[in-house]
This record gives C-alpha cells, structure tokens and sequence, in this order.
C-alpha cells in the first residue's frame, strides 16, 4: 500500500481491461492504478498514455514482481487465466478474474486453492451482481416479495460477429463460455440453487461462410435446466444479432413476477408522421452495465481493505463452468446432462 492506497495491476489491456482500468484510474478513492500490462506493447503504452500510468510491463511475471501491486485484475483470454492466476496468489497478490474463471471445473479447482494457499482474495467477475436492479431483486426475492421462486429465465444476444479465435468451441468453449457464463451464473444466484440437469440445443445461423472448417461452431444456444430444489430455469444466447445488445432476466414467483433488464439505450423516444416510434436499442455492455463494472471494482478493494469474502467466490466461477462444459456436452452428444455432485 502506497500512500494508503491499494496498488492495482490490469492484466490484459483489451476490451474489459480497459473498463476496469478507466474505474481505477478516475473515480475508485481507496485504490490507484499502478501498472497496465499487455503482450501487445502498442496496446500496454496507448493504455498507459490514455489513462496516465507510468508503469507498463509486457509480462505479468514482472508485474507480480512489482511491489507497489498489491491486486490484480485478470482481464486476458480465458485460456490465461488459471496460469496467470496461480502466479498472482504465488506473488501474494489479490485477484479479481475475469468471466470465464477458466477452461475447465479442475482449472478452477487449481485457481481457488492457490488462492486459499496463499491467503489472498479471489473474486470473479460477475458484474450483473453489482447492478442496481439486479441487487434490488435478489433482495426482494429474499424478503418473499413474489413468494416462491418457481422459474429464471435469462438471456443476452450480442450485436458483433464472434471473434475468429470463439470459432474452434474446443478452444473457446463457445457462446456458452462467453455470453452465456452471465445468464448461467443469475440463475444459480437468483434460484438460490444448483443446476442438476440441463439440456442445450443450438445451432450456426448466421457464421454459415465458416461452417464446414468448424462445424461444432454455435452462435445460437438455448439451454433448459433443473435446479437441486425442484426450481426450472432457462437461458438462451446469441452473437452477431446485429439489432443491439440484449440483456434480460424474468423471475417468475409463485406470488409475483420480476422483469429485468433494459433495451433502450437513452430514455429519448421520438415518433415521425409515418406514425413509427424511434428509440436507440442498447448498443453494448458497456453502457447497460456501466456502474456495475465501477460497483465490482469498488467492492473488490472494500473486500481487501475490510478483510472480508467476495460477494463473488471462485466457487461461483467454478460453478459457471461447470455448466458450460456440461452445456457444450449436451450439445455436442444430443440428450440430457445429469450434473454431479460438487
Ligand atoms: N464481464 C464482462 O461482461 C466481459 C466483457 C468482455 C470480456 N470479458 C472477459 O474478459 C476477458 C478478456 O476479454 P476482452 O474482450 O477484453 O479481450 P480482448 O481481446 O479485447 O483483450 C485481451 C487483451 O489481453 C491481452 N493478452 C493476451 N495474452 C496476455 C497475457 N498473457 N498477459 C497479459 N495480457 C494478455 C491481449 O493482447 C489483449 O490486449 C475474457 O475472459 C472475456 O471473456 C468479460
């Protein structure tokens, strides 16, 4: 800690880096950005010049080695992750992961005891939990403002076409991986359950040019699951939609029904003699779940200054990824998941 502030290090500079990075840099008080890092040395010193940090490093093993760091934010491709992870809690640094936890349940398993190991914090990145609706309906949920949950059905469909490296689902683990891990991981929270059983169809619609080099290639998936407790779910994914960014949650009760999740992107609607309406869909993640990626950052300093659990463990990235495997499985091999036990 310098100058009572907690020292965090960006790994991996792209997309999401970035968004952390900009919420450390201008507006979390406990902490400052001290280092960015990123393979691409372009990437790592446009980042630093943007963001006005000194300190830029090509290889996380000298940044862990850096001792104004005290916390990490893990924000490179997922296939990273568990290597980078276990060298963070082996330096003593605090992590913060990025969504997907990993490639795999036992990748997981080696990330959370390394962390235990070592005695630092590990929180995943599961941002939805910080935002404002989202915390507001766990909460109403809890007091039994709709009775009992019965049904979670959730869902996000990206504008953008998938990323050449998503297109080998041995490599990428897919939509599931990517868009999915979200809705995966509100159903758990809001069933207050674990899936057991689920069953994933899918299909390529939209990246058919790349069908016959990858055929196990989905940029469409739904998934039906049963909880441990009898409650049912359901989520559905997309990439390349092209109309927007679509995120929405519905929790049905047995006394009541809670809809989440916004499509307009500002509250302007305007309508034309043509008797249309005309409003911006939501452009991106970005701007839906803005103030939750600042709420997460912010929390994960609280959780390392106060000496308390992540809302977010490794247990629930874990258990994201679980579902995922189980989820591509089903739909490679056709039928039912029976999920065992932790
Ligand atoms: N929470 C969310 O909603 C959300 C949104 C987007 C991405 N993500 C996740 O964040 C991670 C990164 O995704 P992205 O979209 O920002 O990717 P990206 O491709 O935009 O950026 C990744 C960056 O990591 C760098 N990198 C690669 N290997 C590295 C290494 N060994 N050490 C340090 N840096 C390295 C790359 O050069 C690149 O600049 C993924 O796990 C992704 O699933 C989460």
């Amino acid at each position: 800690m310098k100058q009572g502030k907690l020292g965090i290090c960006i790994i991996g500079a792209g997309r999401a880096g970035m968004i952390h990075a900009m919420n450390f840099c201008r507006s979390i008080p406990r902490a400052s950005l001290r280092a960015i890092v990123d393979p691409n040395r372009e990437t790592a010193e446009r980042a630093a010049k943007e963001l006005d940090v000194e300190q830029v490093y090509t290889d996380y093993r000298e940044a862990l080695a850096d001792e104004t760091v005290d916390a990490v934010v893990v924000v490179t491709p997922t296939v990273y992750h568990r290597e980078i992870v276990l060298a963070a809690a082996a330096a003593g640094k605090h992590v913060l992961c990025e969504k997907p936890m990993a490639m795999n349940e036992s990748e997981c398993d080696d990330m959370i005891a390394a962390c235990k190991a070592a005695g630092v914090k590990l929180q995943l990145a599961f941002m939805r939990r910080f935002d404002e609706s989202f915390v507001t309906a766990k909460r109403q949920i809890d007091e039994g403002l709709i009775g009992e949950v019965v049904l979670v059905k959730s869902l996000t469909r990206g504008p953008s076409t998938p990323q050449p490296w998503m297109y080998d689902i041995r490599k990428s683990n897919g939509a599931l991986a990517e868009v999915g891990s979200h809705d995966i991981d509100a159903l758990r929270w809001f069933a207050g359950s674990e899936i057991t059983e689920l069953y994933a169809v899918g299909g390529n619609y939209r990246c058919r040019e790349i069908a016959e080099e990858y055929p196990d290639f989905y940029d469409n998936v739904a998934l039906t699951v049963r909880f441990a407790d009898g409650k049912s779910g359901s989520m559905d994914g997309a990439m390349g939609v092209q109309y927007g960014y679509d995120s929405r949650v519905e929790i049905l009760g047995t006394e009541g029904v809670i809809f989440l999740g916004q499509t307009h992107e500002r509250t302007i609607l305007t309508a034309t003699r043509d008797k249309h309406l005309h409003r911006p869909f939501m452009n991106s993640w970005r701007s839906l779940y803005k103030e939750a990626y600042w709420a997460e950052d912010c929390d994960f300093v609280d959780c390392i200054l106060e000496d308390r659990e992540p809302r977010v463990t490794g247990l629930d990235g874990k258990m994201a990824v679980r579902v995922v495997e189980a989820g591509n499985r089903s739909l490679s091999e056709g039928g039912v998941i029976r999920l065992g036990k932790i």
